[in-house]
Formats: C-alpha cells, structure tokens, sequence
C-alpha cells in the first residue's frame, strides 16, 4: 500500500472515535484517558491525542496510529485494518492492490444462519423451551447474547427457506453443511431441535456451528458442522476472538475442553477462556495461543480422560515456548460443574491454589496411578519421568531426579542427567488380531494407506472418490482429514496428522490401521492398485445405491420413474462391469 494512502486513511480516521469504540475516554486537558486495553490496570494511562491523532499508554507502550491501534485491537494485519478503515472514511482502494478473502461470501452466509438461530430462541414458541432449558442451567440474557447461542428448529428446512429468499446459493449452503440433500433430492436443515453454538474463527468471523440436545437421552449430544473450507476445527479455538483483548489484558489465556466450561468461567469472571471442542489439542491450536499470549492454563476435566488430554497437551504446548499451567478440578469435576457447586468466588481462588506448574503436574499424575512397590510400575514410573526431562533445562532435571531417587529408593548417581538423552520410549507394536475385511473395505482401508504416504495419490483419489463414497464412517472421515491435511501440507507426518484427529479417529488409525500388517510391512500400493481400489468402491457404491432403489420401489407406492430409470442403469452399469 502506498504511504500517500495511509497518511491519508489515518488522517481520516479521528482517533478518539475509534478507540471509543473500545475503551471508554474521559477528557483529561488538551488529551483524552482511559484504562489500557492492551495490558490490565487500575488507573487509567492510555493517552488519546486528538491533535497528534495517535493513541499511547504511558505505561507498557501499545498503541500508535489509528490503522496501528486497530490493527492490534482487533489481531488483524496492517493491510485488512487499512482497508476496514479506508472503507469506513469512505476512500477507495483499487481492488486489485487489497487482497480480498476469497471466503467473504460464506462468512457472510453462515453470519446469516447464526442471525437465524440466534433470533429463533427469542422469538418462536420451541425457542422459549431452549431459552428455559438454558436458564435452568443458569445462563443470563447478558451471557446468550455474548455467546449469540441460538435455537434450531425442529426437522425442516426454514433455514434453507430463509436462505434461499436471501439468494444464497444451495451449493453454498450444502458446502457450508448448514443444509443437506436428501435421496429424494429435497433440501433440509443440518441443524433440528438444538441449541446453537456459533463457532467463530480467530478474525471473528462465523464459521461453524455446534448443536447440543436438549433432551439426556438423546445420544448424539452435539451435532458439528462438518470440515469445510473455512471450518477446520484443528485450526481454531471456540471462543478466541471474542477472548482476544481479555486474554491481552491478562496476559493468559484459560484453555477448556468444552463449550459451557467456557461459559460458566466467563460467568464467574474468568473471561480469557477458550476452547478445544472435543478433539485432542493440535500443534496449530497451540501456534494460533503462541501468536497472541506467552502463557497458558490448562483447565480440562478432572477426570482420567481430562487428565489424560492434559499430559497429552503440555508437550504439544510446550513445543511453541508457551508458559504452561495446570489446573486440576478437584473431585473429577468439569469446570462448569464446579462453578455450579461452588460458585464463582471458589472457581476464581482455584486458579490460585490448585495450578501447578506442568513439570508437577506430570509428575504427580504419573506417580499417583502406581505402586512404587511393585517392579513393573517402577519401571513405568521411571521411563515416564525419564520421557519428561528429556527437554528440560538443567534445574528442572536436577530437582525431578532428586524427587525419582527418592520416590524409587535408589541412590541418585543411577538416574545421571546424561542417560536421559538416550532414553527412547521402547516401541511395542500393538498388533490386533485380524479381522476378516471384505474386499470393499480392504480397498478403502489400502486407499488411505496409499493417501497417507503420498500427497499426489491423495489428490488423485480426492478427486475421483466423493466422501460418501466411502462406506465405513470412520474411512470417510479421515479421508477428508487427510484432503485438509494435504490443502497446508506438501508431505504428511504421521504425528502431526494425528494430532488433527477427534479421538475415536485417533484411535481408529492406531489400533486399526497403523496395526494392519500391511501397513506395519510397508508394502507397496502401485498405481495399478488404487486405480482399481476406486473402481472398487465405485462399484460397492452403485451396489448399494442399487439395494436401497431396489427396496424402495419395491415397498413404496408411486415411486417416481426417475428412480426407476436410475435403478435400471445401474444394473446396466453392472451387468457392464461383470
Ligand atoms: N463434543 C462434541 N461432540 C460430542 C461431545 C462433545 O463435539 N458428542 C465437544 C463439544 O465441543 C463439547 C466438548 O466436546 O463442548 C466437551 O464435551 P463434554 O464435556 O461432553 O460437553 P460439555 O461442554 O461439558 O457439555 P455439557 O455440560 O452440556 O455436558
Ligand atoms: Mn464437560
């Protein structure tokens, strides 16, 4: 951009405007005060000078022009605070200089669907049900509307309706996965009967959606928009944009495993707290925290599944150089359950008196699931610990050695700081028995294989196999991991993809695939092969779209002759093949 122009947005944008939008001001002489935004305070020293059209703290220094001050108040970069600002003072930038995302159309959209929900809970007769429901697990109007949760109506297509007379496309809709197709090719809502969670990424755009049930027995709790170009959940955290200057003020972020964990601590004032939504912390969630804080709590379940994503989250947080705590819940509680049981004053204090550093954490955790006594536990203990320094500094390792010593009963001198270097965790394949695989499933499973190794493999099947054309769930989604994974990444490693993975995927792959002795033996998967792995599937697809037409027009009356049609190509299609 050139400097002629962004003199000239900054001389356009009066500051004392602009950061009223963010800090309340008081006239203070020729200046304007107010508390900073950018670090936490009691007295205000954040400077406004409307004759030098800048903003200052006097105490930690942010600030600067007002495409400057916006930039950092709103984590965006020079060029998007620039073109937001330019627009707003009514100057025109070519085009061509700005790059534009290229996803403004479906921000825009799913904006439109959580306007929808969100208007839905305060204004339909099934909205008050939620609204209640919401209430009774003491939500405010003032936290609904922080959060825009909303309300989806039950099975139907009014969100498609309402969409639609807003002229958005049904493509985009149904790439967006707000809406679907039906066989019979009609369009209905993802979302029925569930209270609505926008989901927004780090710039504050709407980008997904989760929905909880109301009702205990059913047994999805929630529904998740799917992947999509601009909803990849390993890459955001619930909650972040809106935490952004919270988080800034504090200079820490809380990490959660949950929605209402979030929720419920924002309620208690606790309000720097985001999210993982369900899914096993990923190297470029901890990278997204690195690049606005240095340092993190971690705040998941008290159970054994929390503490387990615990111990599973610190190295990957440590990894980025962040600062890593540990807050334990006590009583194997969730954070929103014990804000309920204990109110606000208790959940504030635990952040006092139950962090611990993650080197205490970990070692207490390892220790207190085994008997010190017994040969086996010992040597788990130490391997565990061993593990843990192996990239510590020198004062960490000292004090942990000193503390093993003692725990195991040994003289000190047999754990020496120097072995930990050569201490590799011993790998056990896990091997399952094998289990009889059909031929359909044996091509998807050697597919993926295939698409692991190679990015150019991976394409090619992308292209040629839709995600419904996987049979098996779990194969069809990891094929779409695998399709994200690829869009960031020339080569894919194993770990990091891993890390990208919801757990029951994760374990899908360890026990299920990385065991398959095919896989164990690094057997090849020639050309030749995964062109007939996808003809394969192909055809275990038309046979399947054959079984359920077949039934169909068996059983229904009036079946459409479209169907018909369709049905006797595909015996054509497989009489062809056979
Ligand atoms: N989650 C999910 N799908 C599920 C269960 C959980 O996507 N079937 C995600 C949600 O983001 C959820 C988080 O994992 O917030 C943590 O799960 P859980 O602790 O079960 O849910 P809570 O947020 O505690 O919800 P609630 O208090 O209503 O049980
Ligand atoms: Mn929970």
């Amino acid at each position: 951009m050139e400097d002629k122009l962004i003199l000239e947005i900054n001389e356009k944008t009066p500051i004392v405007d602009l950061v009223s939008e963010f800090v309340s001001l008081a006239k203070k002489g020729k200046n304007y005060m107010g508390l900073c935004p950018f670090h936490q305070e009691k007295t205000p020293s954040f400077s406004v000078s409307p004759e030098k059209n800048i903003a200052k703290c006097m105490s930690c220094g942010e600030g600067g022009s007002p495409i400057n001050f916006y930039r950092k108040i709103k984590n965006i970069s020079f060029e998007e605070a620039a073109s937001i600002l330019a627009e707003r003072a009514g100057i025109e930038i070519k085009t061509e200089k700005v790059k534009k995302d290229p996803n403004t159309l479906y921000y825009q959209l799913m904006n439109e669907v959580a306007a929808f929900y969100q208007f839905n809970l305060k204004n339909s007769e099934k909205g008050q049900e939620a609204l209640k429901y919401l209430y009774q697990r003491q939500m405010t109007d003032e936290l609904i509307n922080h959060f825009k949760l909303g309300y989806a109506p039950t099975h139907g297509n009014t969100l498609y309706q309402v969409l639609k007379d807003k002229k958005y496309s049904v493509s985009d809709m149904i790439l967006l996965g707000v809406v679907k197709q039906s066989d019979d090719g009609s369009y209905y809502d993802l979302f029925s009967d569930r209270i609505i969670f926008p989901i927004t990424n780090p710039k504050g755009e709407v980008v997904g959606l989760s929905g909880r049930t109301m009702n205990p027995k059913d047994l999805v709790k929630y529904v998740n928009s799917p992947e999509t170009v601009i909803f990849k959940k390993g890459y955001l955290l619930y909650h972040l944009n809106e935490a952004l200057s919270d988080i800034r003020m504090s200079k820490q972020v809380v990490l959660y495993e949950g929605f209402f964990d979030v929720i419920s601590s924002y309620a208690a004032g606790v309000k720097n707290g985001v999210a993982t939504m369900g899914t096993a912390l990923t190297v470029n969630q901890a990278k997204l925290i690195k690049s606005i804080t240095q340092s993190v709590v971690v705040a998941y379940d008290g159970d054994s599944a929390g503490l387990k994503a615990i111990d599973h989250a610190i190295p990957v947080l440590e990894k980025e150089q962040l600062k890593v705590e540990v807050l334990t819940i006590p009583e194997k509680m969730d954070p929103d359950d014990f804000v309920k049981a204990y109110g606000p004053e208790k959940f504030e204090m635990l952040f006092g008196e139950y962090t611990k550093d993650a080197y205490a954490f970990r070692y207490d955790y390892y220790k207190q699931s085994k008997n010190l006594q017994d040969a086996n536990d010992m040597k788990a203990f130490r391997r565990q610990v061993m593990m843990m320094l192996q990239t510590s500094d020198a004062s960490v390792k000292g004090y942990y050695l000193q503390k093993l010593a003692q725990d195991l009963n040994i003289p000190i001198e047999t754990l020496s700081p120097r072995k930990i270097e050569n201490f590799k965790e011993p790998v056990i394949p896990k091997i399952d028995k094998p289990r009889m695989l059909d031929k359909y499933a044996k091509a998807e499973r050697y597919l993926i294989f295939a698409m692991l190794r190679s990015k150019k493999v991976a394409e090619k099947v992308i292209i040629k196999l839709k995600q419904t054309d996987f049979a098996e769930p779990l194969t069809a989604n990891i094929r779409l991991n695998i399709e994200t994974y690829y869009e960031e990444h020339t080569e894919l490693v194993l770990e990091d993809f891993l890390d990208q993975l919801t757990g029951e995927q994760r374990t899908y792959v360890e026990t299920q695939l990385l065991t398959d002795m095919f896989w164990v033996k690094k057997l090849e998967v020639s050309d030749a092969e995964v062109e007939s792995y996808i003809t394969q599937i192909k055809e275990a697809n038309l046979k399947r779209r054959y079984e359920y037409l077949k039934e169909k027009i068996e059983n229904e009356e009036n079946v459409s002759s479209i169907l018909i049609n369709e049905r006797d190509q595909i015996i054509v299609q497989l009489k062809h093949k056979n």
